[in-house]
């Protein structure tokens, strides 16, 4: 653990401006994801999803890490959303290669902590730029992706996983993971890099599902008979991790701390749930998580208010257009 401000003061002043890769808009990135025709009123990347409802056991575990009310032991209530990757809110469900969940908690009535998650630990690049490059060639086709990683060797990481990775039958059964790290501070203002990941407690094979919508009827049949629980680990990083990279794994041996257990008591179809309305930015946080300077934080923050801006103004020319008719 470093003492922050003793950190600040010795940083040495450096120009990094001279080696930064070109900037993309969050504009750019919104019109890349969202296709040639957009999905009205849906959000435009992780289109298709489900809200959820429950609440957050603490251990107490993080406490001396974190001033973070919501590590104090206790139980803390979220609102957040299961979803699949694409912008495409139809699409069959267990096509999609990442599983998503997004959380917000409200510690207070004025400060919240919104947190999205993916099912890889990494992503294949650490920068705006090449992530829009990745997006472009997903969507030129197999030959340009693998092409593009063949020229990325910063996604070896990434590309292990893959190759390991076996989509399971349930949203209860996937590990989902931070990605991005973050900084812990404590009330003496020392600060740790971290990263997490919420771990399932069920394994459900993928056998015997079909349809559309099956990872969204699954979770629907499940939750009506028990609730839906991840552990929430954290991983500590030490001098050797590289806090701004996401595309780097950290090693096996690195100390973990459970927090407590995320549990999901609800589902409601995303358009008549509460999450609907949230934009899952990652740079929302509360005092005793700070963001560490990981390019990929800002350039997800800025592109998930552009995608909410275009889907909130929608939803609300739908609905005056709605009102128009009555
Ligand atoms: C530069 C990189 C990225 C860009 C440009 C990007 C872009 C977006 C956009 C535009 C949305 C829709 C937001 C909305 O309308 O509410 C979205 C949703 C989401 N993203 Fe990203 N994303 C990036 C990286 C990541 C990473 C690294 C993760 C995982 C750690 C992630 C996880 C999610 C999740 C889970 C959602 C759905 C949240 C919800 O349920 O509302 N994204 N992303």
């Amino acid at each position: 653990m470093k003492n922050r401000y003793l950190v600040l003061l010795l940083a040495p002043m450096v120009s990094a401006a001279a080696q930064e890769p070109p900037k993309v808009t969050a504009q750019q990135f919104v019109n890349l994801q969202q296709g040639e025709a957009a999905h009205e009123g849906f959000r435009r990347a992780h289109a298709k999803g489900i809200c959820v409802t429950g609440e957050f056991r603490s251990n107490g575990q993080l406490a001396t890490y974190s001033e973070a009310a919501l590590f104090e032991q206790g139980v803390t209530p979220f609102i957040g959303r299961f979803s699949v990757a694409g912008n495409n809110p139809t699409a069959p469900d267990l096509k999609a290669p990442v599983r998503s969940l997004a959380l917000s908690f409200a510690m207070s009535s004025t400060e919240q902590w919104r947190i999205a998650m993916n099912t890889p630990p990494v992503m294949a690049v650490k920068d705006p730029h090449t992530f829009y490059q990745q997006i472009q060639a997903i969507q030129a086709g197999p030959k340009a992706i693998q092409a593009f990683f063949a020229e990325h060797p910063e996604s070896s990481d990434f590309l292990s996983w893959k190759a390991q990775y076996q989509p399971t039958g349930s949203f209860a059964a996937e590990t989902y993971n931070s990605i991005n790290a973050f900084y812990l501070i404590n009330s003496e203002g020392n600060e740790q890099a971290v990263r997490w990941a919420m771990q399932p407690k069920v394994f459900v094979p993928a056998d015997n599902l079909e349809g559309v919508d099956a990872l969204h009827q699954e979770i629907t049949n499940r939750v009506v008979k028990e609730d839906i629980v991840f552990d929430w680990m954290f991983t500590l990083a030490n001098e050797e991790d590289d806090e701004n990279n996401p595309a780097k794994a950290w090693p096996d041996s690195r100390e973990q701390i459970t927090a407590g257990q995320v549990v999901i008591t609800a589902v409601t179809p995303q358009l008549q749930g509460e999450c609907h309305g949230i934009n899952y930015d990652p740079l929302v946080l509360p005092t005793g998580i700070e963001a560490t300077r990981d390019p990929i934080l800002r350039a997800r923050s800025a592109a998930y208010a552009e995608s909410y801006r275009r889907r909130a103004k929608e939803a609300l020319m739908g609905e005056l257009e709605g009102q128009g008719n009555e």
